[in-house]
Formats: structure tokens, sequence, C-alpha cells
């Protein structure tokens, strides 16, 4: 096996190889179920390359593409999630490999592209894989990457939830609510900071956690639910499209923000609160899934 720099001949193989990684990942991933076409992979592969920053690697035996990878230096953070996830590092934005040579594809993929992140002065490494992909897991970790979050799912019908509140007040945030709603993301940021968590928060990025809820409540794909206690709103939860880069299958819709003021908790707002941004995502066509980290 011999790793070259990915370049603009290797797309087609390097698509064959996501798409083929998806299919074999939705044999076991009922719940998400991602299959793209050959031009879908095509279009994810292309599209990643081109953006800001890329550049990739192949692991190539003979003629064969058998894996490929394609990262990127994340140098500052300009939002809170960007922190959140990797605050100054380096990402695997799009990934693949043959299943029978993957292990040994993923181990030299990212031996070939470390050296340059840990000289660029980028320590923290992230990457996504499928929990059902147990070769990309395997060599991961053999890698010495650790676990940070988790991708989960289930179906948007959420009658059966119990707990709920009769009694809140739940009403949909709008242009008026930025500055409630920025307080209460930016205290869930500040708890997912403290243990057991520790996620890295940069209070240099409220101004962007800001700009960005006021970008994504003008934003008719995504909404805010607000709980209210009298004139206050003490809880929130925000639904929509999922975040760039995560492939997902179509009309499953994204769980975002939610919080509760601590004062408030275990009193079934949580649980109303995702109720009914649930019976907002069905009304709105994102009748399979909801995901989450
Ligand atoms: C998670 C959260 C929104 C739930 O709000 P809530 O109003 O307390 O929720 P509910 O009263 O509807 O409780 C729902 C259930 O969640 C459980 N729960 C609350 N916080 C929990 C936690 N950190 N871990 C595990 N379970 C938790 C409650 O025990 C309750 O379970 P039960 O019905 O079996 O007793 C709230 O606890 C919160 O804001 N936590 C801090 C921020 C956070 O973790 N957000 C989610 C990740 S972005």
């Amino acid at each position: 096996m011999e790793i070259i720099e990915f370049e603009e001949r290797h797309i087609d193989d390097a698509s064959a190889r996501l798409a083929a990684r998806y299919e074999a990942e939705s044999q076991n991933n009922t719940l998400f179920p991602v299959r793209v076409s050959a031009a879908g992979a095509r279009a994810i592969v292309a599209g990643t390359r081109a953006s800001p920053g890329m550049s990739g690697v192949v692991a190539v035996d003979g003629s064969r593409i058998v894996g490929f990878l394609l990262g990127r230096l994340i140098l500052s953070p300009p939002t809170s999630t960007a922190a959140l996830v990797v605050a100054r590092g380096a990402g695997v934005a799009c990934h693949a490999a043959e299943p029978s040579a993957a292990y040994e594809a993923y181990r030299q993929l990212y031996a070939a592209v470390a050296p340059a992140w840990v000289a660029s002065g980028c320590f923290t490494h992230g990457i996504q894989v499928s929990a059902f992909d147990q070769q990309a897991v395997d060599a991961w970790f053999s890698l010495g990457f650790g676990q940070a979050g988790m991708r989960v799912g289930r179906d948007t019908n959420f009658d059966d939830v119990a707990g709920t509140s009769k009694t809140i007040e739940i009403r949909q945030g709008t242009s008026q609510d930025v500055d409630e709603i920025a307080r209460l993301v930016r205290d869930l940021y500040r708890h997912l900071a403290i243990a057991p968590n520790f996620a890295p928060y940069f209070s240099e990025t409220e101004p962007a956690l800001r700009a960005e809820i006021e970008s994504l409540v003008a934003d008719s794909k995504n909404t805010f639910w607000l709980a209210l206690l009298g004139e206050r709103v003490i809880g929130v939860i925000s639904v929509g499209p999922p975040p760039p880069g995560v492939v997902l299958p179509l009309h499953c819709v994204g769980v975002h923000y939610t919080y509760v003021e601590p004062a408030q908790r275990c009193a079934g707002i949580g649980a109303t609160l995702l109720a009914r941004s649930m019976e907002w995502a069905r009304d709105s066509g994102y009748h399979t899934r909801c995901s989450t980290i």
C-alpha cells in the first residue's frame, strides 16, 4: 500500500469508495440508512476537496484506491459550536476505505497527514466514524483517538414521551428573543465546560454566537422553541437541518441547542420542548428521524 497526495484524477474512485462505505454502513445502521448515488458521492468528495484549506491523501494498491482521507486545519474557533468540536486542531472532513484493507489504510492515511497538522501547531485532531464501521472504529482508537461525542437518533414520533408538563407555556422564538436565546445557549456552553464534559469554552466567541443565533432565528429551516415562566424565558430547544458536513438520511432533523435553567429542571420542561419541536418537525416535512449529539 502506498500513500500519495489526493489529486483531481482520484475523485471518481474516491467517490465510488465513499458510496460503498455508506452502502455497507446502511446494512447494519437501520436507523440512519444513508445511501448516496454515485453522483451524490461525487458531489460530496469534489465539494469537500474544493473547500478552503482542504487537502488529502489516498492509499493505493497497484492501480486501485483502497482508501482516502480529506482534512483541514481548524485554526481559530469562529463560533462556540466550532470550539466545542475542535478548539485549535485539524479535522477529517471526508473519508472511506475498502473494508478488507480499512484498518491499515486509515492508520497509514493518518500517519501521512498528521505530521503537517502537528507542525502547524494543531494538536487536537477529530474524525466522525460510524459506530457500525468496526474497522474504522478500531483503526482510529488504535491511533490514540478517544470518543468525545456520539450522534444518536430516533424517529420523530414523540406521542409516547412521558413526563411532559401540562402547565408550562411553550412558544416559538422570534427575532425579538435573540438576546434571551443567546443567554441560554451561552449558559449551555458554560455548562458543557464544567465536569464531566470539560468542553473548551472561549468567551471571545460570544459575539459570534449571538450573530449565529440571529441568523438561525431568521432562517425558516430552523426553529427555536422557548419555555416561559411568566415573562421569563427559562428553556430553549433548537431544531433544523443537520450541521454542514454531516451526512444523514433525507428528511432527518437535527436537535441542536437544548437547555433548561438549573432551578427549573426535572419538571418536564425539557420533555415538553422536545415533544413540541418534534411536532413542528413532522409538520415541516422532517418525518423520518431526528438526530442529536
Ligand atoms: C437536559 C435538560 C434540557 C433536560 O431538561 P429538564 O427540564 O430537566 O427535563 P425533564 O424534566 O423533561 O426531564 C427529562 C429527563 O431527563 C433526565 N435528565 C436531566 N438531565 C440529565 C442528565 N444530565 N443526564 C441524564 N438524564 C438527565 C431527567 O432525570 C428526566 O428523567 P426521568 O423523566 O426519567 O426522571 C436539562 O437537564 C439541561 O438543561 N441540562 C444541561 C444542558 C444539557 O445537558 N443539554 C443537553 C445537551 S446539549
